[in-house]
């Protein structure tokens, strides 16, 4: 398996380029089944999910066609099938937002029940709440473990739906089965996130009619057609903030340039809270890690616009390196703390109790073997890897391949010591 050797690589400097948002840019792909017509999306990042989600759109008979580099258009003239294969949704959970679109164009979707992942269970029940609140009749087959919904005779009818959670992927799931529902439907504690408002402003180009996207209330007048839009994804937050920390741990000095600041409130209180400067542009930020000392701070993570879950582990790899005990609260996932586990291998002090992790600074890192466990988890231990002693072995690096495009590059870019080892 691949691996990558991260060498102490001292403090990072220079510029790195944002890509557009993995996780906006997935719902508007699923998105695109809702049109006969050709939508074209710029700025797509050349990840490992969006592959997965290319198979899965094209096995339902979408025509997918790399325009160039960073540019793709899709047109789904018919869909052919109303099936998402096992083998394709096996691979990524994200594959569950193409059961809105199927149900609000041809009246059917089936899924294979999800497996839970590396982070949690991860159900699926406020999917299945909305999607049965606009009239689809939600059929289990636990034998064969699959879901199938089915819209009644009439199609799907607009209704207003409460979400125990803001979850993500539920608000975007009904959102695209709303927008060809009869009538109105609104979503209640919806979820928030930058992704949300991307996607609701693409429907909207493609002849919705969605407001509110961004608040908790989202309402969706739901209509006959949609047409084919041009788009340009939402830079990318999470990565974004993923260099953010890059430059606090290894104390440097870095501009990120095509980043959206105001997506990043939480990261950059927290990390000024720290002693970290940032200076705050139009769409660019300079990190300053190496002006003046460091020290701990609390973080507890939340739904947008509260701190990014994403970064938890990030931004606890760097506390690890930081004067003082800082706490970090995980609620927005059951179970994602699998990191500390491989950040103690590496000599950091952490302890653990429930959802709730502390964190006592001033730790020397060494490096040493460890593994990825999430796509975060695996930034975090290469964050961890630059300022240890020694070199840092990380394994199971198709973890991080999925989510961050050119990462390697990136941080190669910026002085960072790496290389992938394909054993
Ligand atoms: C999206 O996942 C992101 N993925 C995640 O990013 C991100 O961590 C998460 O939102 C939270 O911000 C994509 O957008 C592709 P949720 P999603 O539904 O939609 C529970 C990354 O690293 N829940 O908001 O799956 C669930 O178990 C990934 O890029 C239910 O209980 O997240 C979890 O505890 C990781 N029932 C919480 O809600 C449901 O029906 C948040 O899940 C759905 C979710």
């Amino acid at each position: 398996m691949a691996k990558y050797l991260v060498h102490q690589s001292g403090p990072l400097s220079g510029e790195v380029v944002i890509s557009g948002a993995k996780n906006a840019v997935l719902p508007l792909m699923a998105a695109a089944l809702l049109s006969e017509d050709k939508c074209v999306i710029r700025d797509v990042p050349q990840l490992r999910d969006v592959a997965f989600m290319k198979e899965i759109l094209a096995s339902l008979g979408a025509e997918i066609e790399d325009v160039e580099e960073n540019t793709i258009s899709i047109i789904t003239e018919d869909i052919i099938s109303t099936e998402a294969r096992f083998d394709l949704v096996n691979k990524m959970r994200a594959s569950i937002l193409v059961m809105g679109p199927l149900l609000a164009r041809k009246g059917r979707a089936r899924m294979p029940l999800p497996g839970g992942c590396a982070i949690g269970a991860r159900p699926i029940d406020l999917h299945l709440k909305g999607l049965e609140a606009l009239g689809a009749e939600i059929i289990f087959n636990e034998a064969e473990s699959y879901v199938e919904a089915r819209a009644g005779g009439q199609g799907l009818i607009g209704d207003t739906i409460y979400l125990d959670f803001p979850s993500v992927g539920a608000t975007e799931n009904i959102m695209m089965a709303a927008v060809l529902a009869e009538g109105i439907t609104y979503i209640e504690n919806a979820a928030e996130e930058p992704e949300i408002v991307d996607l609701a402003n693409f429907l909207n180009k493609m002849g919705a009619k969605i407001k509110g996207a961004g608040t908790d209330t989202i309402k969706i007048e739901g209509v006959k057609h949609l047409g084919g839009a041009k788009h340009t994804v939402i830079p990318d937050r999470i990565e974004a903030g993923t260099f953010m920390l890059a430059a606090a741990i290894t104390r440097g000095n870095v501009r990120i340039t095509n980043a959206v600041p105001d997506h990043l409130k939480p990261i950059i209180a927290k990390l000024r809270e720290c002693g970290v400067r940032i200076e705050v542009g139009d769409e660019y930020l300079i990190v300053r890690g190496d002006l003046g000392p460091q020290s701990a701070t609390d973080i507890k993570t939340l739904p947008y616009p509260g701190f990014p879950t994403d970064i938890q582990s990030p931004f606890m790899a760097f506390l690890t390196t930081v004067e003082g005990t800082g706490t970090v609260i995980e609620t927005v996932f059951e179970n994602r703390f699998m990191h500390v586990s491989q950040l103690r291998k590496m000599g950091a002090s952490i302890e653990t109790a429930g959802n709730k992790a502390i964190v006592k600074g001033g730790a020397v890192l060494r490096g040493t073997q460890v593994m990825a466990t999430d796509l975060r988890a695996g930034a975090a231990l290469v964050l961890a890897g630059l300022v240890a002693e020694g070199i840092t072995e990380i394994s199971e690096i198709y973890h991080i391949e999925r989510g961050y495009e050119k990462f390697i590059e990136k941080f190669r870019g910026l002085g960072a010591q790496i290389e992938k080892t394909e054993e």
